[in-house]
Order: structure tokens, then sequence, then C-alpha cells
């Protein structure tokens, strides 16, 4: 069941997880949950401009900023060609906004009134590690080689106005925030995939995501070439990958140029080192990989080409491995392909998929890695694959890509653990390194919450605050945090995974002849903005950097810039975008605490009387309330999941609070939902006996009940 794992949860409503979040300091000892075995994390540094990801370090410098004109210089303090490349897309960067043209000199030292950057730092900086030093005389980006500068000038470019990414001039000034910024990476690998192959992204929407990701530090772009529903990349010797394998999509055919040709391929990858992102291309297999059966008869074992397919199933496909004629067919083929990836693909890697092959036996699994690594190998390139590769004897240095979920932690060391941690075991066992991209964080086609246009929830709703909170070092473990299968030193990075299964309006339904499909650009900005930011600071900034309530502050700043570069972003509730008013009427999460805390459920059931409990939150129907004012000033909150309304049992201390059918004459159903002050959080009183509700806890499954008014903060409640 495990392996068709994608599909495996359908289109059913999940049942809530645990708690997996560190409480924050606002709710009593008495009611935090268990306390992870990691150590407290140290207080976040507190972060004076909104960067993200966090730096390491940032002060803000007393006294005004510096002040670009037509005149400032962008000096690169060395003749190195990769230096004053970084010089020139800076200056490229900043001028559709300012509408000046900076011009780029080389200097050997840091003029005054200049933006400087000096490739010349420490080593101590490592490859990626910058300082940027901000004052009314000037900017100084500092790095050890091109690379660190180029991290650095993603940083300047928040010290600015968030107009400066406009494509439009600006009539405006520009004025640099005065700062001291210390920082590098966590991660060495910081990922973003696209699923190109079930929905095509031409060259230049691949380019343009390029530049988004890379805003955020994102340093690798994963394609995912190949899939059921599409062959993607041209290869010289095997023509008819392209001319039929890449005539579909999920949901389309008859394309005749829906494939990156060399050419293209070339371009894509010189764009992305341009940006200092290292292309990662994906070949599937066994699995996935109706396109190449459709395409190459001899991979089937009735050596008969199957047909394009252009639907939206999973598991369907699998190469012929069942006797040694058809492995040495699918050994030569991959020995083609992998050749002919490799020659075109500088950076080290070659992804060879490895998931969802429930109809494979052990030995043709076996047979398939093997071909596929030596391949990998003989071309100098390190395998890598999805966590489900581990089963197989694996070359030294293998990179695997944990895609599990709760659902598979919580089988961490029960009779009843999943096919999927056994493989991450087996990995480990081998010595694989990992990147972490767990779906139900870090996969960017899950929705948002039940009112999401695009996308699935197999793996549950993932709305902004699940994307972020999350440490790479907790997630291969039991939901407590503890007993992580991957240790540490064998976590290589993270990646946000944008796969296009359903990349139309209709979420979960197949689509109909009517059904409205985004440009691709439009479905990939709604669904990475902003979860993609929140992974890339997850791989990015330090644990103890990394706070949700200031990630959310932080992050509501960034939504004007993407408004100005024309990134059609998902202004998701939790996040207090500037400008927009939040009423407390229409579809809401109702979460205790601030946003950290848990949510208001109705259990799952749809009978009345059941008692309400608090859980993680997760935005699904089930904590998804539908608040309308009544003409007496009150509000009703009737679930989504249910459509009954919540009431007070009583009015009594004590009383808990239940689901029944709405019915406004019932004034237990009724609530008044006021403004705290200071805070975006409100109270909400029993419109009976004035006594507010309250939750038992902050655990999940603690029940609400009716309390006199302490200011708790367990009264306290954000309705976004
Ligand atoms: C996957 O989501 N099948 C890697």
């Amino acid at each position: 069941m495990n392996r068709f794992h994608r599909r495996g949860r359908g289109l059913v409503a999940l049942a809530s997880v645990a708690l997996t979040l560190p409480l924050t300091a606002t709710l009593s000892p008495a009611a935090a949950a268990p306390t992870p075995a990691a150590p407290t994390p140290a207080a976040p540094t507190p972060a004076p401009y909104a960067l993200v990801p966090q730096p390491v370090s940032q002060q803000a410098v007393p006294g005004a900023g510096f002040t670009l004109t037509p005149k400032t210089r962008i000096a690169v303090l060395s003749k190195d060609a990769a230096a004053l490349g970084v010089g020139s897309y800076l200056s490229k960067l900043l001028a559709p906004a300012t509408g000046y043209d900076l011009k780029v000199v080389r200097k050997a030292k840091a003029p005054d009134k200049a933006l400087a950057l000096n490739p010349d730092g420490p080593a101590s900086l490592g490859a990626e590690g910058y300082t940027v030093s901000s004052d009314k005389n000037g900017v100084v980006v500092t790095a050890h080689g091109a690379q660190g500068l180029f991290r650095g000038v993603q940083t300047l470019r928040q010290l600015l106005p968030a107009a400066v990414e406009s494509r439009s001039k600006q009539a405006r000034t520009w004025t640099v925030a005065p700062a001291k910024i210390s920082d590098a990476p966590r991660y060495e690998y910081r990922g973003v995939m696209l699923d190109v192959a079930r929905r095509f992204f031409p060259v230049e929407q691949v380019k343009r995501y390029i530049d988004e990701a890379a805003a955020y530090k994102i340093n690798k772009l994963h394609l995912h070439l190949t899939d059921d529903q599409g062959w993607r990349i041209a290869v010289d010797a095997l023509p008819n990958l392209t001319k039929v394998g890449a005539g579909t999509q999920s949901g389309f055919t008859g394309g005749t140029d829906w494939y990156y040709t060399a050419a293209d391929y070339k371009e894509i990858v010189s764009y992305a080192a341009s940006r200092f992102m290292t292309v990662v291309p994906e070949i599937d297999g066994p699995g996935h990989t109706m396109s190449a059966l459709a395409s190459v008869p001899e991979l089937n074992c009735d050596d008969k080409a199957q047909a394009p397919y252009s639907g939206f199933e999973v598991g369907i496909s699998l190469y012929c491995l069942k006797d040694q004629k058809h492995k040495d067919a699918t050994k030569s083929f991959l020995q083609t392909v992998v050749n002919a990836v490799a020659e075109l693909t500088p950076g080290p890697y070659v992804h060879l998929g490895g998931d969802e092959t429930p109809q494979a036996t052990q030995d043709e699994y076996d047979s398939y890695v093997k071909a596929a690594t030596d391949a990998t190998t003989a071309r100098k390139k390190t395998a890598m694959g999805w966590h489900q590769l581990g089963q197989s004897p694996l070359p030294a240095g293998s990179l695997l890509q944990y895609w599990g979920e709760d659902s598979d932690r919580e089988t961490i060391g029960t009779a009843s653990e999943k096919p999927g941690i056994t493989h991450l075991r087996q990995g480990v066992a081998q010595g694989a390194k990992y990147i972490m991209s767990p779906s139900d964080h870090a996969y960017l086609d899950m929705q948002y919450d039940v009112s999401t246009p695009y996308g699935l929830s197999w793996s549950g709703y993932v709305p902004v605050q699940r994307s972020y909170a999350w440490d790479p070092e907790t997630v291969t473990g039991k939901l407590d945090g503890t007993g992580a299968i991957v240790p540490a030193g064998q976590i290589a990075g993270v990646e946000a995974a944008l796969w296009a299964d359903r990349a139309y309006e209709g979420s979960n339904n197949l689509p109909t002849s009517s059904t409205r499909w985004p440009a691709p650009q439009e479905y990939a900005d709604y669904m990475s903005f902003p979860r993609l930011p929140a992974v890339a600071e997850v791989g990015w900034s330090p644990q103890s950097a990394r706070d949700w309530s200031s990630f959310r502050q932080r992050l509501a700043q960034h939504g004007q810039r993407w408004t100005a570069a024309g990134i059609g972003f998902h202004a998701a509730p939790g996040v207090p975008w500037p400008g927009t008013v939040r009423t407390v009427e229409g579809e809401h999460g109702i979460v205790v605490g601030n946003v950290d805390g848990v949510g208001l459920e109705n259990a799952g059931s749809t009978s009345d009387g059941t008692d309400l409990v608090l859980w993680a939150p997760n935005r699904g129907p089930k904590q998804t309330w539908t608040v309308a004012a009544q003409s007496d000033g009150t509000y009703t909150m009737a679930n989504k999941a249910s459509g009954k309304c919540a009431e007070a049992s009583g009015s009594a201390a004590g009383a808990t609070v239940v689901q029944r059918s709405c019915d406004a004459a019932r004034t237990g159903q009724r609530w008044r939902i006021t403004d705290r002050p200071n805070d975006d959080r409100h109270s909400i009183a029993s419109a009976v006996g004035g006594l507010v509700l309250t939750a038992g806890s902050a655990t999940n499954g603690a029940k609400v009940t009716l309390q006199s008014d302490t200011g708790s903060a367990l009264q306290t409640w954000t309705v976004d």
C-alpha cells in the first residue's frame, strides 16, 4: 500500500496528526506538549529587517542608510570574471525599478559611496557565506568567491525597499538599510523540484522560476524530466522519446514541442549557473515510465509500444525486467539516456527516481537500480534517487531524497513499520546522504487548505506554518522528535517539490472540458509563494535562528516584493499581510494562543452533541469554521466538515462546547468575538453567560470549556 502512497490516501480526509511543533512561551508550562528531545532553541536573533532566509546574525546600524544615485558605482574588488559577473547581475537587477544603469568598475579597494563586492574575503566564510556592511557611506558585500557574493547580493536586495522588485521605473529614493550581517548556510543542498513531465514548463517559465528561487538562496533546480505523462529531454539516439513520448501531458495530447532540445536544456543549465544554481536532471524509473514504454517497444515485455498516456493515475507502469533479454534492453536504454543527460549536465548529480513501483519484484527493482546507478557512476556522476532506492545496493556516495510523512513516522519502531521506513534504514546503513522533502511539509503541490484551487491533499493540507515548522534533523524520527533514522551527519539538505498532478483548478477532482488550466508559471507562483521561501529558510538558517512567529512577520513584508515583481503569490492565512484587513466573518481556522497553537476542530464527527477538541493545525475542513455575524452583534461558528455550529452545552464554568445543527434561536450557538488589545488575537465569549472559550491545554485532543476570563493564553484565539 505504501508504494501507492501518492494515490493511496486518495481523496480521503486525513486523520489529525499529533502535535510536533514546540509550543511558545506564551502558553503556561503545564499546558505544554511533551517536550521534544532536541534541546530548546536559543532565543531567536532579533530581526531588525525582514530578511528571508533569516541570516545567522544581523544588526541594525545606527544612522542613515546608503542612498543610491544614478552615479553610484558597483565596485568589484577583484579581477575574477565570475565576481565581475555578479556585479553586472546586480546592476541589471536594480535597473528596471530604479531606472539607473549603474556602472560596474574594477577597483583594488572599496571606494566611498559605492556598492562594493569583495570576493577575496577569508576562506572561513565558506563557498556561500558572506557579510554585508552598510551605512550612509556605502555598502560592502564580502565573500570567499563569487558564489558567496551572489548569495550576499540577494540579502542586499532585501535591504532595499520592496519596490526595487518592480519591473518598471518607480519614482522614489533607493536607500539600503544600514546593517551588519554575517551569514552562511546550514546545508549545502537547498533545492526545488519542478515537475515538467506532467505539466510542461517552457524554457522562459523555467528561467523565471530560477530567478524567483534564487532570490531565496535556493541553489539546486531538480527537473523531473520524465514520467508516465511525458518525456521532456531530447536524446539523439532515441528520437522517438520526444517524437512520441513528449506528445502528452496530464490532460493534454497532440504536442509537438513539449520537451527541451539539447539547446533548450543547455540554456536552462547556463541560466541556472548564472544564478549559482545547479540543475539536477531526473530520469524516473523503473515505474513512472509510460512515456518511455510508449516510445521504445523493447522496454515492454511483449516488445510492443504502449499507447501514450495523458491521464492522472500513478503506479501504472514498469520497465520490463522479467527476463535477461529485457533486463539487457533496459540496461542499454538507461546507458544511452544517462549518457546523453550526463553529457549535457555539468552538475554532479543524475536523479534516477525509484519511487512508486508497486508491481516490481525485488529482483526487478534491484536490476533497475544496478543498471541505472552503473550508467551514472560510469559518467562520474553521483547517483540520486527517492528514498526507496535505499532498498537496493547503492554506489558509495549516493544521495537519496526522503519524501515520507507523519503517517510513516508513526510506524517507526512498531511491528507495522512502513516499507519506506525500512528503505530509509537500508539507505542510511549504506552510508547514503539525504535530502529532506517530507511530503507533508515540503511538497508544494499539497493544498494550503480546503479552499486552494489547485493541487492535492493526500499528505494533508500544508498551510504556510507547516511548510516552515519542521527540522530536517528530526523529520525522520518519531512524531515526538526522537529517534531520527537519518543521523545529522548524513543530511545534505532540503528540497521543496512542486509536482504537477493537479496543475488546474478543481483540486482533487479530475478535470472536465471547462476546467481552467493556468499557465504553468501561474500555478507555480501560487503554490510556491510563500511556501518555497519557508522551505528555503529551513535549508539555510540555523535551527536556533528560526521561529514561526518571527517568520510570519518577516514573510508578510515579502508579499509587497512579490507584488512588485509580478509573482502571483497566495496571500495565505496565518501570515499578517500588510493591507489585508482580516475580518472575523468568513472561513477561518480558530487556533488557541498564538499561531503555533492547536486548532479548534470537530473531531471528525458529524453527530450532534460531539465535544469539540483541539488538534495540531492542518487547515482541513474539520478545522475550518464559517463565522457569520448575527443581528445582535454576536457570531455563529459553523464547522466546514459537519456543517454544525459550535454550541456551549451550558452556561456555568466547566461547560463543554459541542457541535449541533445550526439554529439561530439557540443562544448557546452565539459567541461574542472581540479583538484583544496589543496582539492579533481574540477572546470568544458565550452569549449565554459571558464565560469565555478556554482550551483545556494546548495538546492534541484537549477539550474546550467555558471559564471566567483570566487573560490566560489558553483563552486567546487567532482567527485567521
Ligand atoms: C513521489 O512523490 N512519488 C516521489
